[in-house]
């Protein structure tokens, strides 16, 4: 049927709809219950339909926060399975648990005293030695981050390759999960990209001469204009502002250079 066609009667088509999503129902197990859920869902989703109200294991349903993982196995199949339950969509008869937390060890440390030496990360995680090389981590990550990678790196004292490989880590903790080490990979991560990130990595000279501007009061005038302009001029200055083009060169500079 064409679109002219289905418009000429909004109401059959809305019926037709109907039925098709009915059609397209499939079995899922939620915590060992059974739902019928339109297929095409992802498990988020399906868990809202059946009824479920997130108010734990749900961020920012786009694979970035790492709150909603979630583990599950297909009929037939001995192995368990992880995903984000925002990213991954629905098969049928999979049976599906949630974990919105996963109990793992965060050393607690003073950070303005930690310094880039391995031997420091060695004391606060010594877990780490105990990992078997098994991979079983880099197989459950859903950002395909090399993670027994970047732990043999942290085991060999390479802060910075540890931090380099684990810089798309959203903490989601299904590494952890299945760690038969019993590590806290993510932490460590996190570790490692802070020291790297403050010992490490040269500073930037034009953040600092920046931020030396901006505390000898260059903004301070324009800021204060921008504070009492009412909402909605605001909403337009914001919206009608030169943006930096995508393919921008290091000498790219705004028409308006008033605020540079
Ligand atoms: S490294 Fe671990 S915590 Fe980080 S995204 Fe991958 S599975 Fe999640
Ligand atoms: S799952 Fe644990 S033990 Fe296995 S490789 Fe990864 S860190 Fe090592
Ligand atoms: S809700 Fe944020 S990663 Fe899924």
């Amino acid at each position: 049927m064409s679109v002219k066609e289905e418009n000429k009667n909004p109401a059959e088509t809305a019926v037709k709809e109907k039925k098709q999503i009915a059609a397209k129902l499939i079995p899922i197990y939620i915590m060992g219950k059974r739902y019928e859920v339109p297929e095409g869902l992802t498990i988020m989703k399906a868990m809202e339909y059946a009824g479920y109200v997130l108010i734990r294991g749900c961020g920012c349903r786009g694979g970035t926060c790492g709150a909603c993982g979630t583990v599950y196995r297909k009929p037939g199949d001995y192995k368990l399975q992880v995903a984000l339950a925002c990213q991954k969509t629905v098969e049928p008869d999979m049976y599906i648990a949630q974990i919105p937390f996963f109990p793992a060890n965060r050393a607690r440390y003073d950070f303005a005293g930690l310094t880039a030496a391995p031997e420091e990360v060695f004391k606060l995680y010594p877990e780490m030695f105990r990992c078997v090389a098994c991979n079983s981590c880099t197989k459950a990550c859903p950002q395909g981050i090399e993670v027994m990678d970047a732990i043999s790196a942290l085991k060999q004292g390479n802060i910075a390759e540890a931090a380099r490989l684990s810089f798309d880590c959203i903490q989601c903790g299904l590494c952890t999960s299945r760690c038969f080490g019993e590590l806290a990979q993510y932490h460590m991560f996190q570790l490692a990209r802070r020291i790297y990130g403050a010992r490490i990595v040269p500073r930037a000279e034009h953040l600092a001469e920046m931020v030396g501007t901006i505390n000898e009061g260059r903004y301070d005038r324009f800021l204060d204009e921008l504070k009492h302009v009412k909402e909605d001029e605001l909403k337009k200055l914001y919206q009608e502002r030169e943006a930096e083009p995508m393919t921008a060169g290091e000498d790219w500079k705004p028409k308006d250079t008033r605020y540079l």
